[in-house]
């Protein structure tokens, strides 16, 4: 039997991610997180004083930079930045930086090798469509912008940040379009893509909706 490749899209908030990591867990393969992969970057940009127009210097500092997962914890040139990432300066600003090409490229390249050899759920807005093309189950999870707002507002509070919920409606909006409209591998669900709308379903309801996906495919882990 083959390894397990599950690819996971959707929009901002849709609950990729929470799902993705119980999935992961259940079925004991490497869950990837694209887009912290893309906010690492943004971070280092902010933090650099580096503004979104000057290329050059964020073409030298993507080949400077080093980003791994380790236990579940994103690694920006070896420092834990996995809250970091979340704050709403770089949410505000990723969307910019996901959309050149040349980011695009570096980040995809890494995705693959991380792929390349053990089973993996990774999710984020192009797997389905670019990254993992070949992967056996390919899933596309979305939401009301209601709904996703709300979620990612109860996040962000209990996580002791200071927004309001129109800043998150307006983050997630503005999101979607930049995502959905860009020139490099939009937002799009992939034709073989199992969508499932997340809005009244429980996370548990959504985990065993993939699971019984992955046993009907009939991969191992
Ligand atoms: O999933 P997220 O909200 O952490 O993603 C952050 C941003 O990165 C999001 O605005 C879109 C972008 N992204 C992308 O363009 N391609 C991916 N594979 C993952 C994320």
């Amino acid at each position: 039997m083959k390894n397990i490749v599950i690819a996971v899209d959707g929009p901002a908030g849709a609950g990729k991610s929470t799902i993705s990591k119980i999935v992961a867990e259940r079925l004991n393969i490497e869950y990837i997180d694209t887009g912290a992969m893309y906010r690492a970057i943004t971070l280092k940009i902010i933090r650099k004083g580096i503004g979104l127009e000057d290329i050059d210097s964020i073409k030298k500092l993507l080949n400077e930079t080093h980003i791994d997962f380790i236990n579940g914890r994103i690694y920006l040139d070896e420092e834990d930045v996995s809250e970091d990432i979340r704050k709403i300066e770089v949410s505000s600003k990723v969307s910019d930086v996901a959309a050149m090409p040349f980011v695009r490229g570096k980040l995809v390249e890494l995705q693959r090798n991380m792929a390349s050899l053990k089973s993996v759920i990774m999710d984020g807005r192009d797997i389905g469509t670019n990254v993992l093309k070949d992967a056996n189950i390919k899933i596309f999870l979305t939401a009301s912008v209601d709904e996703r707002a709300k979620r990612r507002y109860k996040e962000m509070i209990e996580k002791g940040n200071d927004v309001t919920f129109e800043d998150i409606c307006r983050d997630i909006e503005n999101r979607d379009r930049i995502d959905s409209t860009r020139e490099v591998n939009p937002l799009k669900k992939a034709d073989d893509a199992v969508e499932i709308d997340t809005t009244s379903k429980s996370i548990d309801d959504v985990v065993n909706e993939i699971i019984s996906i992955v046993k009907k495919v009939g991969v191992k882990a």
